[in-house]
């Protein structure tokens, strides 16, 4: 049985051993106790209408063992915590730095080399990684299980954290405070690769992990940045509301505008809401929606507006 999330950074076996430890002692305890209780309330039972309970006023023996011994363990459980956590919050000097940014209700990775991703995070095999973390609206949460790692980001300030992922595979990070509406699906994935394959992705070789897989038509290559780039958790495409409207039938809509204005929903105005998402909010929806330039290619933009088109 699987107590525990997989084991995927150099923490987890240590935080694991703090929790253990701490689970077993509590675990012989409640079962010590338990079983004294039950012992002692047959061994001390009234047995006759004249047993008298006898009148005892102190056992200095006693009451010294049942002080140090647990004063003990608290100091080795705060002993071995702290350890731990000293570990966790000192990031080794030649930790690669990642920029996090949180928004709502998605996650954008920069890198030192320039690049940036949304809602994929690409860190290498055994080489320990800084996490610049900031939030630009609200309280959020990184969160990866497998790493056993969590900080949360505020707004208006830096927070860190850093990690060394021990094994090669694909990893869920969850947002760990409530967010709001889209809190539920602001989800990203970590890719752990191998120097190697790392190396191919930071040179700019898209194909070994994203985009431009060349057999994809436009239409599924939008469909496939839909929901990497966090755009599910505002935009429907089954014609629900939610905080942004819905991608159904959104192309050649006639769409009232804030202003008063309307506009029919062409290429340029699906390329200007992406890129500049407050030139023209659509009535009744709030200007939330944080801009993708710089964050998606041109191409990218092509192969979304062609998937909005291809939901009739
Ligand atoms: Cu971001 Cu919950």
């Amino acid at each position: 049985m699987n107590w525990v999330p997989e084991a995927a950074s150099s923490f987890a076996g240590k935080v694991d051993g703090v929790l253990w430890f701490v689970t077993v002692l509590s675990i012989v305890f409640f079962i010590l106790i338990t079983v004294l209780l039950i012992y002692f309330s047959f061994k001390y039972k009234r047995k006759t209408e004249n047993d008298y309970t006898p009148y005892i006023t102190g056992n200095q023996t006693l009451e010294i063992i049942w002080t140090v011994i647990p004063s003990i363990l608290l100091f080795v459980i705060f002993a071995y915590g702290l350890i731990v956590y000293k570990e966790m919050r000192t990031p080794p000097g030649d930790a690669v730095e990642v920029n996090v940014t949180a928004k709502q209700w998605i996650w954008i990775f920069k890198y030192q080399n320039g690049k940036s991703t949304i809602n994929e995070l690409f860190v290498q095999h055994n080489r320990p990684v800084k996490m610049v973390m900031r939030a630009d609206d609200v309280l959020h949460s990184f969160f990866v299980p497998a790493f056993r790692v969590k900080q949360d980001l505020v707004p208006g300030m830096y927070t860190q954290l850093w990690f060394n992922p021990t094994k090669i595979g694909t990893y869920d990070l969850f947002c760990a405070e409530y967010c709001g509406t889209g809190h539920s699906q602001m989800l990203a994935k970590v890719y752990v690769m191998s120097p190697e394959a790392f190396s191919r992705w930071e040179k700019g070789d898209e194909e070994e992990t994203t985009t431009f897989a060349s057999t994809k038509s436009p239409e599924e290559l939008g469909k496939d940045m839909y929901s990497k780039n966090g755009c599910a958790a505002c935009h429907s495409i089954d014609g629900s509301a939610g905080v942004g409207p819905t991608f159904k039938a959104l192309y050649g809509k006639n769409e009232s505008l804030q202003d008063g204005t309307t506009i029919e929903v062409d290429e340029n105005y699906l390329r200007e809401s992406i890129l500049i998402p407050q030139a023209k909010v659509v009535q009744g929806f709030a200007p939330s929606m944080p801009s993708f330039k710089g964050i998606l290619t041109d191409e990218e933009i092509d192969a979304l507006i062609a998937y909005i088109k291809s939901l009739k």
